[in-house]
């Protein structure tokens, strides 16, 4: 009978070893304390044949097995059922720190913001203030103030969207209109020289195709002192294209005709948008015209001014080979996505 219990009982650690979730140790207190065919149990059983002088030695003994056996069983369930809530916990836990949105929807800038930003940069760090300005605009700002006679051929060069109804409105055709406003603002009565760029967007009453748009952005600069020239012209247009592309550029200068430049230019810059390299139009400048300077309360045999107007969209499709200016407003994610 010792034997008997001591084997039972060095079979069942040896089966608890195995038991590796709750329902194998169920399975295990059956083998072993089944009602019926228990291990245990039938060895409890024969206790009534064990002879009468061994009957309390035997006894304490099999009391003693038990309580063992019962408390590793205990002890092994007590295990298994913290194990089993951790990995609850681990499967079903919620990270409420992290965002629910899937990777390839978060926002992101857009090429033309990206773009502005870099001239912005560019011209703050140049010390050139940087403004804002209207995108209805009266036609004197538009043109007349800028040394366009009222019936010359150039008003009608710029395809103008004008206001029905209000003759003296139109939506502007060029960033230009900043010009004579800054001027008078920050010239403190044309006793100041300043600096001013004036980003913003632009309307023309174009035939849309994949190299002209009915909207699109400029980005422009001046500058008055009374000893600026070309040459300060042609330096800092170079620092406004080669810190947007990080890159020195190819550009050349050709004559060009604006009515509120004398000199007027116009910019060329080599590039390749698939056609092979080739020189592409991407600016007007020039010296700003003696009347314009009168208009904008400057002394023009004191003071000189530099200006220049780009087209930034032409800018930053060179720059990340955009084909088709339509795209920067077609709102196209298969395009955006790809910034
Ligand atoms: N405003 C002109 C245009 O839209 C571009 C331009 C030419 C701007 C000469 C300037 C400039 O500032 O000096 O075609």
């Amino acid at each position: 009978m010792k034997e008997q219990l001591a084997s039972v009982k060095k079979e069942f650690e040896a089966q608890l070893k195995r038991v590796s979730d709750l329902s194998q140790l169920e399975e295990l207190e059956q083998t072993f304390f089944g009602r019926k065919a228990g291990a245990f149990t039938n060895l409890a059983k024969q206790m009534k044949d064990v002879a009468v002088e061994q009957k309390k030695a035997i006894g304490e003994m099999m009391n003693e097995v038990r309580t063992n056996i019962t408390k590793e069983l205990e002890e092994k369930r007590a295990d298994l059922q913290r194990e089993e809530m951790k990995k609850i916990v681990d499967i079903e836990s919620i990270d409420v720190t992290q965002p629910q949105l899937p990777k390839e929807e978060h926002g992101h800038i857009h090429p033309m913001a990206q773009g502005l930003k870099d001239m912005t940069d560019a011209a703050l760090a140049m010390g050139f203030l940087v403004e804002d300005g209207p995108e209805l605009e009266s036609q004197y700002f538009v043109f007349d103030s800028l040394n366009f006679p009222p019936d010359h051929p150039a008003r009608e060069g710029m395809d103008t969207f004008y206001v029905k109804d209000h003759p003296e409105l139109c939506m502007r055709a060029h960033v230009s209109n900043m010009q004579v406003r800054l001027m008078r603002k920050y010239s403190e009565g044309g006793t100041k020289p300043m600096r001013a760029a004036y980003p913003g967007r632009v309307f023309r009453n174009e035939d849309i195709d994949a190299t002209h748009e009915h909207t699109f952005y400029q980005f422009e600069a001046l500058a008055v002192s009374k000893d600026i020239n070309i040459a300060n012209l042609i330096a800092v247009m170079k620092e406004f294209v080669s810190s947007l592309y990080q890159r020195d550029v190819e550009i050349r200068f050709r004559p060009g005709y604006f009515p509120f430049v004398e000199p007027g230019f116009e910019l060329d810059i080599k590039a390749d948008i698939g056609r092979g390299e080739e020189w592409i139009e991407m600016a007007g400048c020039g010296l700003i015209h003696p009347n314009v300077l009168k208009e904008a309360g400057y002394d023009p045999n004191e003071w000189q001014g530099l200006a220049f107007g780009m087209g930034l969209n032409r800018l930053i499709m060179v720059k990340y080979g955009i084909e088709d200016i339509r795209h920067f407003q077609s709102g196209d994610l298969r395009f955006l996505k790809q910034f």
